[in-house]
């Protein structure tokens, strides 16, 4: 299985957001990696429910949305309707983690858990069967443009393990600083998905960087 892309919509022109759903609908992206940031579960606030909407309405790939916010149940219903195909929420903010997974599932939505780069990988360990994506961030969430964290190796490949240990097949997607350079390392420890927002939105050629990522192996 080829590894799969999601450039992050954050790193777009906002001003020009039709465009820029367009020119990755005709690109080899497979998601559109939508953030969502609240102010209080990380140091800044991105967009809400209009601007998801109006991305989906032009939107040709499925939205896979990341919940960077306090309280994410009280949305779930809100997000499946703008147009969220895969949510996820963070494991920091969910104090009832698998009833939050149920919620998700129940609305028809694939559901992923990110984890912050201090989150041992092993705090998945009891949740894992129940989640169909872990996102693992390699930057402290909040910002795009940020250097990706090392330490992001060896937790995807205690991951991997612990995915094929289970017999499972959870998606292992990377968030934060990825580009051309660490991404063959990142496919080679195992994650599957790529999620890729300066390095796609600021290079010369938006489609051929996102072939390029994901033409890696
Ligand atoms: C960080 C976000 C990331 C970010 C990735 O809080 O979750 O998805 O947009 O952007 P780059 O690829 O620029 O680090
Ligand atoms: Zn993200």
């Amino acid at each position: 299985m080829s590894v799969k892309i999601a450039p992050s919509i954050l790193a777009a022109d906002f001003a020009n957001l039709q465009r820029e759903v367009e020119m990755l609908n005709a690109s080899d992206a497979d998601y559109i990696h939508v953030d969502i940031m609240d102010g209080v579960f990380v140091p800044n606030i991105s967009f809400g429910f209009p601007v998801t909407e109006a991305i989906n309405r032009h939107a040709q790939k499925p939205l896979d949305v990341h919940l960077m916010i306090i309280n994410p149940d009280k949305y779930l219903e809100e997000f499946k309707k703008a147009g969220a195909e895969i949510i996820s929420v963070h494991f920091e903010a969910c104090v009832h983690l698998h009833r939050t997974l149920q919620h998700i599932k129940s609305l028809g939505c694939k559901a992923g858990v990110a984890i912050n780069p201090h989150t041992p990988i092993e705090h998945l360990e009891n949740i894992l069967e129940e989640v169909d994506l872990v996102c693992l961030m390699s930057v402290n969430p909040g910002f795009g443009g940020q250097k990706f964290i090392p330490n992001t190796f060896s937790k995807i490949k205690r991951l991997s393990k612990m995915i094929a240990d289970k017999g499972l097949n959870t998606l292992i997607e990377v968030d934060g600083g990825v580009n051309q350079s660490n991404a063959p390392l990142l496919v080679e420890a195992g994650a599957n998905v790529l999620v890729a927002g300066n390095f796609v939105f600021s290079s010369d050629n938006p489609i051929t960087t996102i072939k390029n990522l994901k033409n890696i192996q």
